[in-house]
């Protein structure tokens, strides 16, 4: 139930449920002492009262039971009634009346039951209790025993209407309500407080991350508390970040995709268009020819290197396996690539070491490094050597490959491993399409492998470090 409130609902149901139920207890506990002092002081007083009325009683009570002072008795209650305003009785020891004023609560009879003040008063001197008069109104009764030189000679009774301590009682309820609503008062804003500054920004959040998924990934939260309100603002902020750069990403991806595959389409275009002209000769058409198989073969190469990133991208290269062999795999990439560069008449060293461990990659993705980096370093080279360098450490096995090439800038090497990126020196004079060093770094990352470049600056060659972790992260 409480799940479909919203969060300031629920902490002001919460606060106010505290409050009402703390409130109640608070004021029924305090209530009930003031309620028992009050009563208390009422008791008190009447009984000090009739204690002191009950001594000046002892002797005319006395001679009134030896017969001696008829009229006596009732003469002072009257003048008692007038001054101090209560109403007595005064019983013998059998509870017989001797004496009263109007209004003594009791049926007026001539022997009064023995009613449970007469009992207490009994033993302890003083008895009291609360219970209806003849007029059906709470009253209180208190009865003292009357003694002459130790002798229990009778009783004085005392009964008053409760009404006026009732009415002081509901006077300081009433006080103690009024003490009370202020405070409740103060907490109920208080709650609405605490609830405002949890939920407001709550609500901002919200709202800022739903113009985010409706794509103003722009949009950036503005953070001004340190709370945990504020790190799951900083945290949307980061999300929003990461989103933007990975949709931009995306987008140029495609659209340097599809420039690249532009310029071969506009080529075949042209070509298959001069070949449409009968009268070419046949050296100009077999020219026409090559260079469309070749346009070709530069868009087959394309695609398939656009193939490959795209199943990284979507989390489907699960290629793992492993590579047993690794020296015997890698002198067979290097004999390919050693007769490319001494086609190139450059200079080609391999330094493999003879005991090289497993590797946990498989051995097509192996390749795929290897070749790419070596094809770069020939591409790029147009005189010196090349080296690489194949070593290992209990933890890794790294792969080197420097080249006398054309290198490049600082500027250039953070770039080098963008997708489609070529330094403005390989653009004009090597052919290529920008993304055979993405694809080693993309394989490289599924892996959890690493690698680096360096080079002492454009046109003094460059190195190239791959560095595979042995065991597989899993
Ligand atoms: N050995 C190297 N020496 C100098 N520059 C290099 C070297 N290797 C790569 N580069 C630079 O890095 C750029 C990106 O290399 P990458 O291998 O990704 O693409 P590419 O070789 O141009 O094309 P392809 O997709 O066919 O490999 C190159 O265009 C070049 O500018
Ligand atoms: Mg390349």
């Amino acid at each position: 139930m409480l799940n479909r409130l919203t969060i300031r609902q629920r902490i002001l149901v919460i606060f106010i449920v505290i409050t009402f139920v703390g409130g109640t207890v608070q004021f029924l506990i305090a209530g009930r002492q003031l309620e028992a002092a009050t009563l208390e002081f009422y008791q008190h007083h009447l009984e000090t009262d009739a204690l002191l009325v009950a001594a000046t009683f002892a002797e005319p009570l006395g001679h009134y039971l030896e017969g001696e002072d008829e009229g006596g008795i009732g003469r002072m209650l009257a003048t008692l009634q007038q001054e101090v305003g209560h109403d007595y009785l005064i019983l013998d020891r059998n509870h017989r009346v001797v004496g009263y004023t109007a209004n003594t609560g009791y049926e007026q009879v001539d022997r009064v039951p023995a009613s449970p003040e007469l009992v207490e008063a009994d033993t302890a001197q003083i008895g009291s209790d609360i219970r209806p008069n003849h007029m059906g109104e709470a009253a209180l009764y208190l009865a003292v025993s009357v003694r002459y030189e130790g002798e229990a000679l009778g009783y004085l009774v005392l009964s008053e209407p409760m009404a006026p301590a009732y009415a002081e009682v509901y006077r300081r309820y009433i006080e103690l309500a009024i003490a009370t609503l202020p405070v409740i008062v103060l907490v109920i804003g208080a709650s609405l407080w605490v609830s405002s500054t949890i939920s407001r920004p709550v609500q901002h959040l919200r709202n800022s991350a739903l113009n985010m998924a409706h794509g103003a990934l722009d949009t950036r939260i503005h953070v001004t508390t340190q709370d945990e309100i504020g790190q799951l603002g900083e945290t949307l902020n980061f999300m929003a970040g990461q989103l933007e750069t990975l949709m931009r990403t995306q987008r140029s991806f495609v659209s340097n995709a599809a420039h690249e595959l532009r310029t071969p389409l506009m080529t075949l275009k042209l070509r298959a268009e001069a070949l449409s002209d009968e009268t070419l000769p046949k050296d100009e058409r077999e020219t026409y020819l090559a260079e469309i198989q070749q346009e070709i073969d530069h868009m087959a190469e394309l695609v398939s290197s656009l193939l490959v990133l795209a199943r990284i991208d979507e989390g489907r290269h699960t290629q793992n396996g492993v590579v047993t062999d690794t020296v015997s795999i890698l002198h067979d990439i290097v004999r390919h690539w050693r007769i490319e560069a001494e086609a190139k008449r450059l200079e080609f060293t391999a330094q493999i070491a003879s005991d090289l461990p497993e590797l946990p990659l498989s051995p097509n993705d192996l390749r795929v490094i290897v070749d790419n980096l070596l094809s770069n370093a020939i591409k790029y080279t147009e005189q010196g050597h090349i080296q690489m360098t194949v070593s290992h450490t209990p933890q890794m096995v790294t792969i080197q490959v420097n080249d006398t090439g054309i290198g490049y800038s600082e500027e250039q090497r953070t770039h080098l491993f963008e997708r489609f990126y070529r330094s403005e020196t390989a653009r004009g004079r090597f052919s290529g399409n920008g993304l055979g060093l993405s694809i080693v770094k993309a394989i490289l990352d599924h892996y959890d492998g690493q690698v680096e470049a360096s080079s002492p600056g454009a046109g003094r060659g460059s190195e190239f470090t791959v560095r595979l972790p042995r065991r597989a992260v899993s």
